[in-house]
């Protein structure tokens, strides 16, 4: 009898040992497996495993199938999910006031005067200041992930802003991209990412702005006739994790979790630009979409509405907006 009882006593100590070890951080996002968020989730989840030796596992949900863009933020706040990264324009729910938000200064049109300038975001200091803006104390800011600038998609011919008067272009929440689209003298059209591709399809929407990536890894080139390589507006992500879920870590799975963090970080930048890279060769020739090369004068116009975007900037936000545009030099 006292050979079953040591028997059960090990064999249950075993159990809670590996059930103890065995921590399985759930990661959410919204945008298709192979889109560039998706690449560095995917990347994270294997420098999470090797350097905690299995211990801990990080599921990665893509496409909004565990949370979307109006209930992700919240399941973060809540615990509910263990981390998201969500567009910088959406990060008004980790504010008090939206005026506070001062991530939505990487809205502003034309920020940076080239793809490459965007790397002047790595290390930024002026991201570290505002990583410790965020109101919301349940979460922390573990990094901020580029996928390079967004382009134009559209229906029609554009040579100007006279071509896009009164068209109905998707917009994430952000009340700098809607005071962008609108000085265009379009309509801004406010959907969730995961909405885009049917309101393409049905024509509900004209256009949209994304990453090359991002509108290749969705498809959105079967349903947009052209694709105007404007670079007019920058596409970033706020890396943010429950506090709880992280604090309650073990020391050394902890250890493990903020190495494969600072690695991934380093990383993210490569990873986005290498599939915005492909994803252009990849359009060019696939589904209906046409990538040209916007006119000078598009650029020109569109450059001078940027004045509009900086308006709806609070004090708050236009200082750090002064702050970041020097370090973009
Ligand atoms: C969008 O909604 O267009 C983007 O934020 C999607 C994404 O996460 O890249």
């Amino acid at each position: 009898m006292k050979k079953i009882t040591m028997l059960l006593a090990v064999m249950l100590l075993s159990a809670n040992t590996f059930a103890e070890e065995q921590v399985v951080l759930r990661f959410s996002h919204v945008v298709k497996k192979g889109a560039p968020k998706d690449l560095v989730i995917e990347k994270f989840k294997s420098l999470v495993e090797k350097y905690s030796e299995g211990r801990v596992k990080v599921e990665n949900y893509a496409d909004s199938a565990l949370f979307g863009d109006r209930d992700e933020m919240k399941a973060v706040i809540e615990g509910r999910v263990d981390m998201i990264a969500p567009s910088l324009s959406k990060t008004d729910q980790l504010y008090k006031e939206k005026s506070s938000n001062p991530y939505l200064v990487l809205d502003v049109p034309f920020l940076f005067e080239s793809p490459d300038l965007v790397k002047k975001l790595a290390g930024n200091p002026v991201l570290d200041e505002m990583a410790a803006t965020v109101d919301k104390k349940e979460v922390k800011i573990v990094g901020v992930w580029d996928n390079g600038l967004k382009q134009l998609s559209i229906n029609n011919k554009v040579e100007s802003l006279a071509d896009l008067k009164e068209k109905r272009i998707r917009v994430q929440p952000s009340a700098v991209l809607k005071a962008t689209i609108k000085s265009w003298g379009s309509v801004p059209r406010e959907l969730s990412y995961a909405e885009v591709y049917n309101g393409l399809l049905y024509q509900t929407l004209d256009g949209a702005e994304n990453p090359i990536s991002n509108l290749y890894s969705s498809r959105f080139h079967d349903v947009q006739k052209y694709l105007y390589m404007t670079n007019h507006g920058y596409l970033g992500y706020a890396w943010i994790a429950n506090k709880k879920s992280w604090d309650g870590l073990s020391p050394e799975n902890k250890a493990a979790v903020e190495k494969a963090a600072v690695e991934t970080n380093k990383l993210q930048s490569d990873i986005a630009a290498t599939a915005n890279e492909y994803a252009k060769q990849d359009v060019n020739g696939s589904g209906m979409t046409r990538v040209l090369e916007p006119s000078a004068e598009l650029i020109k116009e569109m450059k001078s509405k940027v004045p509009a975007a900086e308006a709806v900037l609070s004090p708050v936000q236009k200082e750090f907006y002064a702050k970041l545009k020097a370090t973009l030099k």
